[in-house]
């Protein structure tokens, strides 16, 4: 074996006879690996395929002990991938990641966000940007996979509900099919959305929902579900090391500001002194989970026990209803803004949504820190200091 140390600081996945790992900015060259890329690694995401091997090559390299290092924290850095991460969750997770000094490489299209929310990143050595569509299949060594790409706003996911079906169940398949590939730990972005308009308040992981599946929007809430089914029949016929979080309504710095979500419009509204306009009589409730927290839940999940694949509830258990939280949007921006009934409430729009995070509190000693009025305030400021005129509506209909 070869091992060369170089100060090149970008990270190559394969050079045609040489693996190369780049770790706390040097990399590893190790030749004698080239022998199981030959071998067939490098195939592609082929569900039919045997994978030989223990592990990815990159995490094989870290792993042997032939690696002459003293650092342990180079046998600790990970590769992992972030699909989804230009959005606002994603954007916030490889924040954490990379401060954590992982070898993060974030996977975007761009349709519902942009780049100024990972700009500051684009010089750390440890990230990276790719810009792909996750409807089309992906090679690349990994260990972990954060899979988060999908239109999450009403207005952005019924755009073009087809392809949002797409991003849920072809995204997950091709992420699936890369984690079987190259052994890495998946962990799915599902959403309480799974629970449709519920009959059971607050909903425990083991509801099995109320999901119209022909309605408006039926291309996010089957989506996710078929994608939650995808994730377990990979880990029972596959073995692939999944993690499923069903996700609830989070806020924070980062949302798109154009997202149609009833935090943003409200702030928004506030900030520019207009009418806050609610659906129905704003009686409707909604739990609120501040980003950071739920980024918490994300990495604890991904690090939970092998034998705990989920489906998590990750959210923040406060109920408000909209009015309330259209009242507290006025009193911490400092508005003058009216609270208006602009309309009837969308179809299938749910009157009540509350997690029951009992298993996220005793299996991954997670719960949230942050309470309305301090997210509130943060998010607040956020919206304050950017420049609305630098936004694109992602749809129309937002
Ligand atoms: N924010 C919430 O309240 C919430 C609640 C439940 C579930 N989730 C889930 O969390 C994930 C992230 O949500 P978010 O709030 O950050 O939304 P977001 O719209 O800000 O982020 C989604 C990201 O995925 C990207 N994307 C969309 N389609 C893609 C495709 N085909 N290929 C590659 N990238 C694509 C978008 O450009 C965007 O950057 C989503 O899967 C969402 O369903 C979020």
């Amino acid at each position: 074996m070869v091992l060369g140390l170089s100060a090149n600081l970008k990270r190559e996945t394969v050079k045609s006879d040489i693996l190369s790992v780049s770790v706390c900015g040097f990399r590893f060259e190790d030749v004698s690996l080239c022998s199981t890329e030959k071998a067939g690694r490098y195939q592609g995401n082929d569900e039919k395929r045997e994978e030989p091997g223990p592990s990815t090559r990159a995490s094989q390299v870290r792993r042997d002990s032939r690696l002459q290092t003293q650092d342990p924290r180079l046998l600790m850095i990970k590769r992992i991938l972030v699909t989804g991460g230009a959005g606002f969750l994603g954007s916030h997770l490889c924040d954490r990641l990379v401060e954590a000094g992982q070898d993060v490489i974030c996977v975007d299209n761009f349709f519902t966000s942009q780049k100024s929310n990972i700009i500051h990143l684009l010089d750390r050595r440890n990230f990276e940007l790719i810009r792909h569509d996750v409807t089309h299949e992906l090679y690349l060594e990994v260990d972990e996979i954060f899979n988060l790409a999908c239109p999450a706003a009403p207005g952005h996911y019924q755009y073009n509900p087809i392809k949002t079906i797409k991003t849920s169940v072809m995204g997950a398949i091709n992420m699936l099919g890369l984690a079987k590939r190259v052994k890495a730990k998946i962990l799915h972005a599902s959403t309480s959305e799974v629970y449709g308009d519920p009959e059971v308040h607050p909903q425990p992981e083991s509801y099995r929902g109320n999901v119209n599946p022909i309605g408006p929007r039926a291309c996010y809430d089957e989506g996710k579900r078929a994608a939650e089914t995808l994730m377990f029949d990979y880990r029972r016929q596959n073995g692939v090391n999944i993690r499923v979080v069903r996700i609830f309504n989070t806020y924070g710095p980062r949302m798109h500001p154009y997202d149609g979500r009833v935090v943003s419009n409200f702030i928004r509204q506030a900030l520019a002194g207009e009418d806050i306009t609610i659906f129905g009589d704003g009686r409707q409730t909604r739990s609120f989970c501040y980003v950071d927290d739920l980024v918490e839940g994300l990495l604890r999940m991904m690090d939970a026990p092998d034998d705990f694949p989920g489906p998590v509830n990750l959210g923040n258990p406060g109920e408000f209803t909209i009015r309330q939280l259209a009242e507290m949007v006025v009193e911490l921006s400092g508005s003058k803004s009216k609270i208006v009934n602009a309309r009837d409430l969308p179809e299938d729009d749910p009157l009540q949504r509350q997690p029951d995070i009992t298993l996220a509190k005793g299996k991954l000693g997670w719960e949230p820190n942050v309470n309305l009025r301090e997210g509130l305030e943060r998010t607040i400021e956020w919206f304050k200091s950017i420049d609305l005129s630098m936004f694109r509506a992602p749809t129309p209909n937002y």
